[in-house]
């Protein structure tokens, strides 16, 4: 199943000019500077780079948590003012409350949107089902492993039906076999749905398997360095499965983002020794 894009896609989140800087008692650290992102109805957007690039500052920056220091975050036409149920976030630690079972840590977001009890249960149970919890209602976080802890907080996200779904490494704590899980349940969730998603992660094989965009940032300030359009997701949900990681296009498009992001960690090194290279680059 291919999607079909229109020749103007509708822009569900626009970046323009985005600088951030986290204050400290030295005058500030630079985190991004000068990002420019469109992001488009229906993509899966995947973003890797080198650790402390600001991956994470730019999850948060279209989340709502944090106003960049310069430039605008968008949302539509709105700019982003703070977070919002329209923008579902889910980080690497599952954020469930430890005191509430299951469903009604799913059934929270709309308990406090004031759904009737009787959509919540509807509702609910939908997302139960859709992330394959069903048995494990009436269970607490305590009693789940890593990666159910991570299908609850999922559900828990899309609950509220978000216009978009924002990940920061979300399955970086699974070990190999659940992480490729939840890509699968990801995508055919991804498929089903339509949704917008932005996914971070340090794992090339993950952004390759999920994305139809690849953005590649550049070491701290972050910067995108440059995007690469990907389709091998559609092809592994497909009679493919995971043999496209064997097709030569796929390692070609593999090494060529795996070069760009050595070539980021080498020029930390090379600065380390030599502190003039980070002052020609800016
Ligand atoms: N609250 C903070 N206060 C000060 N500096 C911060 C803060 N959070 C992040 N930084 C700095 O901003 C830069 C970008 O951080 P960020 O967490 O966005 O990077 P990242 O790409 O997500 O890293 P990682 O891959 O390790 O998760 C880093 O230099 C980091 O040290
Ligand atoms: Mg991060």
């Amino acid at each position: 199943m291919y999607q079909i894009l229109n020749d103007k896609p509708e822009k569900v989140a626009t970046l323009s000019g985005i600088d951030f800087i986290y204050p400290d008692a030295k005058g500030g650290v630079a985190a991004l500077q000068g990002v420019n992102l469109d992001i488009n109805e229906g993509e899966f957007v995947c973003v890797l780079g080198p650790s402390g690039c600001g991956k994470s500052t730019l999850l948060k920056i279209i989340a709502g948590f944090l106003k960049p220091s310069c430039g605008e975050a968008r949302m539509g036409n709105e700019i982003i003012k703070g977070p919002d149920w329209h923008r579902g976030v889910m980080f690497q630690d599952p954020t469930l409350y430890p005191w509430l079972n299951v469903q009604d840590n799913i059934a929270f977001g709309l308990k406090m949107r004031k759904f009737p009890q009787s959509q919540i249960k509807r509702i609910t149970d939908q997302y139960i089902e859709l992330v394959g919890l069903k048995g494990f209602e009436k269970s607490k976080p305590y009693e789940l492993s890593g990666g159910m802890k991570q299908r609850a907080s999922l559900a828990r996200t899309l609950v509220n039906k978000p216009t978009m779904l924002l990940m920061d490494e979300p399955f970086g704590a699974l070990d190999a076999l659940t992480r490729q899980n939840m890509q699968d349940l990801v995508r055919e969730i991804w498929m089903k749905t339509g949704n917008t998603v932005l996914l971070i992660t340090h794992d090339v094989d993950e952004a390759l398997a999920l994305a139809t965009r690849i953005i590649v940032m550049s070491r701290s300030p972050g910067r995108i360095l440059k995007e690469f359009a990907a389709e091998f997701t559609y092809r592994i949900s497909g009679s493919e499965h995971e043999m496209v990681r064997y097709k030569p296009e796929y390692m070609e498009l593999r090494e060529e983002i795996l070069k760009i992001i050595s070539s980021q960690n080498e020029r930390l090194k090379l600065s380390q020794h030599n502190p003039k290279i980070l002052l020609e680059r800016k």
